[in-house]
């Protein structure tokens, strides 16, 4: 059983297959939070259960390791939960109330405020497999008039005094995703968050702790991912004390809404997680828990075409056709008009929001081109941008009120457009009645959801709250309720969560979206650093990777064509270059990498992976993917730049089966047969020379 009350010591334990997870009730009725780790003797916290006063200058000891604590009395930490009364009281007095075993693997635990009638169940579910807990929280208001709402963070996770702290996090920008970034935390707070209405490129709501010491394979690492695509915030606190807490949810900024009497509000999730095996299996435990639990299909990705940078709005219907007949040569599965085939879009100044076929364009309608993409063993997927109108579309003459904006304030234009107000019903219901024509009108397999600016003017306070929450999280859920519901009408469908890149890639939208477009940027260079950090917190299964042309419009690199399909193909593989263009030699040599990819797709997208070297601290990058029953492994290892003369570097495998023998094949080259524990402890010696080489190796058990 994974979950334990122990009635007489009055804790609770959590117990996955790695670690251990205690909290309390203390004598005061506070859920004190006791221990997260490696596995321990629940029955012997008790003697932890203990408020310490300190000082009058300083909060009780207990109160700063609250399960989830309110603001009130003397807790200034960062509260989980902020209210104020209608009375006009702004004090939270959260004390355990009741448990309750939902099932073998979830507990929720009530709490209740000492006067009025405000219930918090704070819900455990364990995935005892991946040592994760998944934490939400709702709340309830049993009294007879609202209750305003300021802060409502899903969940406290608490790391218990270590001699050291080290936060790892990921930072970007725009074309520059998922860059790894780690600190000291020092007595104060590291924030992590978004206040731009998406998660954001600029930072994403995963974090990891440790004690500065935890590498790839070795190390205790406390981690966490959160389940939302608008703001949200993860606060990292260390008290004088010692403790970290990591407090997570919705970001309160500019947030704050009001609970009608008799209403419930639930949080996102937050997932954390432990374990001792460092950050290698912490990825790796949070990419089979999305692959087996968050993402909505276990299909495998297809390998796409998608003709954004060949045409860019450059859209026509031969044009369309030629791509998809060398797409088709290639054997690619899923062909992709992007940007460009509706209304009056020639740029990115006019024709969002008008989401018909652009009759120059297509003469003989969309079917002309969908029946050539079918006719070629192809299926046919299109992006769209629902979100977004130019002020230069009939949908903006028509309703220049759906946008968000202010009276007295200009729209601030963004990529000349501005977003419309999803919180609004009769926006969502326009959303949801275009998207549910085309999937219905055409035979669309595949929808690439794109969103190109962030949330500005977002409307007057009057206009946002109510019940739903605030704006912010009005548009989010009215999103997630389009997303469930095209999901339901149209399962044969598959969709893309994309943003300007990789801006709104999270736990949240993962429900819903097969597969994640994480960069614009697809120079195989810098992709390698953004696929790199992407993987610490999200599965390749749902990584779209393109290759794309050399030299890179970038930056200018040229990349051989083998280091651009080995970059791509550690995830989803798609193509994304003008290969009308591509000659007979470029176009044969693309074709057998195609195929290679389909061979070894299972164990990329569904396998193990490790991160066995980093460019960030090497010449070389290797990564490792193992299949689920370690019979094969595929490397990909990249040369950045050779120094002083030919090297061969010994790369260490991970995880093989070591009394097995496996042929191993370099590249093209004859296969010979090494043993698991020679490739784990000796290595496996590689020979990369020049600049920007690279290799992929196969390694197939023989037994
Ligand atoms: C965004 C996407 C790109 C492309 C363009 C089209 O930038 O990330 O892949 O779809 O929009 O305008």
């Amino acid at each position: 059983m994974p979950i334990t009350y122990l009635e007489k010591e009055n804790i609770f334990e959590i117990r996955t297959a790695q670690s251990s997870y205690v909290f309390g009730i203390n004598e005061k009725g506070t859920i004190q939070h006791l221990y997260w780790g490696d596995h321990i003797e629940a029955s012997e916290c008790g003697y932890l259960l203990v408020g310490r006063l300190h000082s009058s200058f300083d909060a009780e000891i207990d109160r700063e390791t609250e399960e989830y604590g309110g603001w009130g009395g003397c807790n200034y930490a960062e509260p989980a939960l902020k209210v104020s009364f209608a009375d006009g009281v702004r004090d939270l007095r959260l004390g355990y109330k009741s448990y309750r075993i939902v099932s073998e693997n979830e507990i929720v635990i009530r709490m209740a405020d000492a006067y009025y009638p405000l219930f918090v169940d704070v819900h455990y579910k364990v995935l005892p497999a991946y040592d994760l807990i998944e934490r939400y929280v709702q709340v309830h208001n049993g009294l007879n008039e609202s209750v305003r709402i300021e802060q409502i963070m899903a969940a406290v996770w608490t790391v218990q005094a270590l001699p050291d702290y080290r936060m790892t996090h990921v930072t970007g920008r725009w074309a520059g995703e998922y860059q790894l970034r780690s600190t000291v935390l020092s007595e104060g707070k590291k924030v992590l968050e978004s206040r731009r209405g998406f998660t954001g490129p600029h930072a994403n709501p995963w974090f990891a702790i440790d004690n500065g010491q935890a590498d790839e394979t070795s190390g205790r690492v406390w981690f966490g991912a959160l389940g939302w695509s608008g703001n949200w915030k993860i606060v990292a606190e260390k008290t004088t004390f010692g403790h970290v807490r990591i407090v997570g949810g919705v970001n309160d900024f500019d947030s704050s809404f009001v609970l009608a009497p008799g209403e419930v509000y639930a949080s996102p999730v937050f997932v954390g997680g432990f374990t001792s095996g460092g950050f290698g299996q912490m990825s790796r435990n949070l990419h089979q828990y999305q692959n087996d639990y968050v993402l909505p299909t276990s299909k495998l990705r297809k390998v796409l075409y998608n003709s954004w940078e060949a045409t860019e709005f450059a859209v026509t219907v031969e044009g369309q056709k030629e791509l998809a007949q060398q797409a088709a040569r290639l054997g690619v599965e899923r062909f992709v008009v992007d940007d460009g085939w509706f209304g009056e879009r020639h740029s990115d100044r006019a024709g969002l929001g008008d989401w018909y076929v652009n009759a120059e364009k297509f003469p003989n309608g969309l079917e002309e081109l969908i029946d050539h993409v079918k006719g070629l063993g192809m299926e046919f997927g299109l992006w769209v941008e629902p979100e977004s109108v130019n002020p230069d579309s009939d949908l903006f003459r028509a309703h220049p009120e759906w946008v968000y904006q202010f009276p007295t304030r200009e729209g601030t234009q963004l990529r000349n457009q501005l977003l419309l107000n999803l919180g609004l019903p009769e926006v969502k219901q326009f959303v949801l009645h275009f998207m549910t024509t085309l999937l219905t009108k055409y035979d669309i397999r595949f929808i690439k959801w794109d969103m190109n600016r962030t949330v500005t003017e977002p409307g007057t306070m009057a206009s946002c709250q109510d019940a739903d929450g605030s704006m912010w999280i009005k548009h989010v859920h009215h999103l997630y309720d389009i997303w469930s519901e095209l999901r339901g009408r149209f399962p044969h469908v598959e969709f893309e969560t994309c943003a300007g890149g990789g801006a709104r890639i999270d736990l949240g939208i993962l429900r819903y979206a097969d597969q994640a477009w994480i960069s614009d940027n697809t120079d195989a260079r810098d992709r390698l650093s953004i696929q790199e950090g992407f993987s610490y917190a999200y599965s390749p299964s749902v990584m779209m990777c393109w290759v794309t042309e050399s030299p890179h419009g970038f930056n200018g690199r040229s990349l051989p064509l083998s280091y651009r399909f080995h970059s791509a193909m550690m995830g989803g593989l798609g193509i994304g270059a003008n290969i009308s263009k591509w000659s007979t030699e470029e176009l044969d040599e693309a074709k057998r990498y195609v195929e290679l990819y389909k061979e070894i797709r299972p164990v990329i997208l569904n396998g193990d992976l490790y991160r066995l070297s980093s460019l960030r601290d090497s010449n070389v990058a290797a990564y490792q993917y193992n299949s689920t029953e370690r019979n094969e492994s595929i490397v990909f290892t990249f040369l950045q730049s050779q120094h002083f003369g030919s090297e061969v570097r010994h790369l260490l495998l991970q995880d093989l089966v070591s009394h097995a023998a496996y042929a191993v094949t370099i590249d093209e080259g004859e296969p010979f047969v090494r043993h698991g524990s020679t490739l784990m402890n000796l290595g496996l010696a590689v020979s990369l020379r020049g600049d920007y080489k690279s290799l992929m190796i196969r390694i197939k058990r023989l037994d």
